[in-house]
């Protein structure tokens, strides 16, 4: 049954194939970017979110079937902690409501593997406090310290986090909308591309990434998780960062966690 579909980050990479592959298989996707989208919205401006949920509102007719908060970036620089965990959130909360309109609701942030690596704990406990001055505060101080690289592997843990504790509320189990995050190893897309076409880059990525089973993957690899999670046949998977990262977290953090 055709199904109403919103997607963030939907002009490039993993957030473009999941809303080509949706739209292949007869679902409306309605596509959210900073441009070349049906809603062009900056998800790191307060006035960007609140655009996004409105313009929501009215394209969907005031239902959704289904979130994808796929918008994020890689920067060194406090811009990732507001697009990558505050902008992500506001999507899933401002929509919510649309969410609860449909039958079998569901939705999805993607995370990363990057999770599991080291992090700023002051930045993700202010993410996750709902501080985002803090949390900028945060990740200014690191930069100054020359630890910028900690701000994305930071907002992709708090978001993951996000997803555990919210999951299994009220707003969201008890009303019928699942709510998971998935965690990707290295995907070739424009994000990656720079580093990658870089041998010493690729070198540092490939170490802290190690992918045993078939290397980097293709955005269309990852798309038919994030199709399978957000569609109706999933009944009970929730509050679950699921790594589709060609084995990187089970080698990175062995049997410690299941
Ligand atoms: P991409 O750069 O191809 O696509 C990201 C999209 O997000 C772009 O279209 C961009 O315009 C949009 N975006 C960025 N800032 C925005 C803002 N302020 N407001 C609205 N839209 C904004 O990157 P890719 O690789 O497809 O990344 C998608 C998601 O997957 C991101 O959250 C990224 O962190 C995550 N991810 C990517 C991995 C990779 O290896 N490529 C690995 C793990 C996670």
């Amino acid at each position: 049954m055709p199904r109403t579909y919103l997607v963030t980050g939907s002009a490039s990479g993993i957030g473009r194939a999941v809303a080509e592959r949706l739209q292949g298989q007869g679902h409306t996707v309605i596509g959210a970017d900073l441009g070349g989208a049906d809603i062009e919205a900056d998800l790191a401006t307060a006035d960007g979110r609140a655009a996004l949920v409105t313009r929501a509102g009215e394209l969907s007719g005031g239902r959704l079937d289904a979130v994808v908060a796929c918008a994020g970036v890689a920067a060194f620089d406090p811009l990732t902690v507001r697009v990558n965990h505050f902008g992500a959130v506001a999507t899933l909360e401002g929509l919510r409501p649309l969410l609860a309109a449909a039958d079998a609701p569901r939705a999805v942030v993607v995370s990363s593997v990057a999770s599991v690596h080291p992090v700023d704990d002051e930045l993700v406990e202010a993410a996750l406090s709902g501080d985002e001055g803090a949390a900028v505060a945060a990740a200014e101080a690191a930069v100054e310290r020359g630890e910028g690289r900690v701000i994305y592997g930071s907002t992709k843990r708090s978001v993951a986090r996000w997803v555990r504790r919210t999951a299994v509320t009220e707003e969201w189990a008890a009303a019928g909308i699942t709510l998971n995050a998935i965690g990707p190893g290295t995907v070739v897309t424009p994000m990656t591309r720079p580093m990658l076409d870089d041998p010493e880059a690729r070198a540092v990525v490939d170490t802290a990434v190690p992918m045993p089973l078939n290397g980097h993957a293709a955005p269309e690899q990852v798309a038919p998780l994030l199709d399978w999670l957000t569609g109706a046949e999933n009944t009970h998977v929730t509050g679950q960062v699921v790594f589709v990262d060609g084995g990187a977290d089970a080698v990175l953090r062995g049997d410690g966690t299941w």
